[in-house]
């Protein structure tokens, strides 16, 4: 009966006993979890200070010795100096062993480019450890090349911006001005060691750091702080300060981006046209031509990763395990040489899926390039076919504003790296952009040919293989050019 008349107290005291020691277990269990976490962060963080923050040598403010800084951390300076062996076989498109002739392989790319170093010498990018040597043997520079060539291949060039701003008060604007107007040969005792710590790093923090100054100054002119931006964002930024497309100033080979009009080839174009800037007159066609560098920031910040806000190093720099510590692998290469560690860490497919995915997009972007390298060529002949006729100068302006618009956004593909993949859409948009205004070039001057009387086809020589074709450049450049008509 008590009982049954009282349930509840009696069930609810062995209940509040079963509550409490419960609670006593969670509590436990959860200070128990608190200990081991903090015990496991102390660990962690201790590797951390141990890899980052135990400077054993003391980095100077302006060292460019890699091997110096190599002291302090020889995990990443290990991973870079990686990039001294012999690199793996090249992948479809990208870089790797044996080392990719661009106008051997391409040779409509010298016609592209006659009358203009790039048809002479055009080699596809080699690791960073070999940027002093590669742009010294490139027969492209002369001795008197502006120093400007330099900028993007050491980190003796900010040390050398840094000594020669002496004490003006924007020491690195003055430093850079009198380095640009400096020749290329006498800079060349200063520049002797290959990009390295000093053009990403700060050296007494290690936080990353924009050292050159033409990045710095197009965001300025932007009205954006790039000492603001997030740590993430300076994953890519690092990367940007030569990854773009860039232009030496006419007189003062000052570096500077086109970018205040956008980063899109339309704008750079508007901003070139507005300052009627041009690299080189064409050899074939007179038409006067820009060269794009090699835009592959303007690109990347174009695709769906920079969209999901995927930085250069999540893919070309992702972390490796040594004896339980992460680091960033300091092997700048294609990340298809290490997909476990780059692609893999987000994308859940196999990494011969991987790999096909970025071959299939790869061979789409490569396919609509040759169709407007094709294009193009014809383009040009089409031009000095029409010169043969008599056609006047006012007569071909149009054409060759179309071809100078259509080669421009050929070369945004083209020069960039990765062959489209850090942007496919975007790329494919551009190139058939380039094929309509090369079209339309064409069309153009078989109008001005069938006025003259001209209704048969040019004749298009043979540009066949990298040596007919400069052999043809040199014909057109010494002014004995073949009969097209
Ligand atoms: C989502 C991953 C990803 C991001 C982000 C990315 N890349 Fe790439 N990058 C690739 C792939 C894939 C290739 C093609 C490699 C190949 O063809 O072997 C490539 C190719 C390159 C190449 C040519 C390498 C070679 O071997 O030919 C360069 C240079 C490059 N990227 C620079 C950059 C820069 C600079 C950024 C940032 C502005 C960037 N990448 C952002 C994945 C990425
Ligand atoms: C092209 C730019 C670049 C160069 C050159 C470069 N680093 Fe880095 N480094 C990075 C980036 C990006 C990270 C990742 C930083 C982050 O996310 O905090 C990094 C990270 C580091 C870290 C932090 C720990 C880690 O591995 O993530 C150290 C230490 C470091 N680098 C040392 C070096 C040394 C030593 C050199 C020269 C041998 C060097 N770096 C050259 C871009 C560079
Ligand atoms: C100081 C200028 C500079 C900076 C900063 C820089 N690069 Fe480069 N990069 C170059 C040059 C120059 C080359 C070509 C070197 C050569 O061919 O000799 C190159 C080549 C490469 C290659 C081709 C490597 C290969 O094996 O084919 C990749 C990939 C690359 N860079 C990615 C990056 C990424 C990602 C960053 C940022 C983390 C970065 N670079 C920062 C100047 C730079
Ligand atoms: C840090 C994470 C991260 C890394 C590393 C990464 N990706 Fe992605 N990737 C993404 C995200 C996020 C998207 C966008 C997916 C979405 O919005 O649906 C994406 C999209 C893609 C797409 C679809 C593109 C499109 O236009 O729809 C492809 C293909 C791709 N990634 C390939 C790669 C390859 C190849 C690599 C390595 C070179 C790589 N990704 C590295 C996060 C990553």
């Amino acid at each position: 009966m008590s009982n049954a008349s009282n349930p509840v107290p009696q069930s609810a005291s062995t209940k509040q006993s079963a509550t409490w020691l419960g609670w006593a277990v969670f509590l436990v269990a959860l200070a128990a979890t608190f200990l081991l976490g903090m015990l496991g962060a102390t660990i962690f963080e201790r590797r951390v200070e141990a890899e980052k923050q135990v400077i054993r040598k003391p980095i100077g403010e302006w060292e460019t010795d890699n091997a110096v800084w190599g002291e302090n951390y020889p995990r990443e300076y290990g991973s870079f100096k990686e990039m001294l062996n012999p690199p793996p076989p090249r992948t479809k498109y990208g870089n790797g062993a044996p080392h990719r002739d661009y106008l051997a392989q391409t040779p409509a790319n010298v016609i592209l480019f006659a009358g203009y170093g790039f048809a002479k010498d055009y080699w596809q990018a080699r690791a960073h450890v070999f940027a002093v040597e590669d742009v010294s043997k490139t027969q492209r520079l002369k001795p008197d090349s502006p120093a400007t060539c330099w900028t993007c291949k050491s980190p003796d060039v900010p040390r050398m911006m840094h000594e020669l701003g002496g004490e003006d008060i924007d020491k690195l604007a003055k430093g850079a001005e009198l380095f640009y107007a400096a020749p290329f040969a006498e800079m060349k005792k200063e520049v002797t060691h290959p990009i390295g710590c000093l053009d990403c790093h700060d050296p007494k923090t290690m936080k990353l750091r924009v050292s050159r100054p033409a990045l710095r100054e197009a965001f300025a002119r932007q009205g954006k702080n790039i000492d603001n931006v997030s740590h993430q964002e300076m994953r890519t930024l690092v990367c940007a300060q030569c990854h773009v497309e860039y232009y030496f100033q006419p007189k003062t080979n000052y570096l500077a981006f086109p970018w205040d009009e956008g980063m899109t080839p339309e704008k750079m174009e508007e901003y070139y046209d507005g300052i009627e800037f041009a690299d080189w007159t064409h050899a074939v066609s007179k038409t006067k031509m820009v060269k794009m560098q090699h835009p592959d920031y303007e690109v990347y910040a174009s695709g769906v990763h920079a969209y999901r806000n995927v930085s250069c190093a999540d893919c070309h720099m992702p972390y490796r395990t040594e004896g339980g510590v992460k680091y960033s692998n300091h092997r700048l290469q294609s990340p298809l040489f290490d997909i476990s560690n780059s692609c893999a860490v987000c994308h859940r497919w196999s990494e011969d899926e991987i790999r096909n995915r970025v071959y299939a997009i790869q061979d789409k972007v490569h396919e609509g390039r040759q169709s407007a390298e094709a294009m193009l060529a014809k383009a040009h002949f089409d031009i000095a076919a029409a010169m043969e006729a008599g056609a006047a100068e006012e007569e071909l302006a149009n054409v060759r504003k179309l071809v100078r618009s259509a080669q421009l956004r050929w070369d945004y593909v083209a020069a960039n790296n990765g062959m489209g993949f850090h942007s496919p859409l975007e790329c494919e948009r551009i190139l058939a952009a380039a094929l309509d205004l090369s079209g339309q070039a064409r069309v153009e001057c078989a109008r001005i040919l069938a006025k003259r009387g001209h209704t048969e086809p040019v004749k298009y020589p043979d540009y066949g293989t990298k040596e007919k074709a400069q052999e043809l450049n040199k014909q057109f450049i010494d002014g004995k050019p073949p009969k097209l008509l």
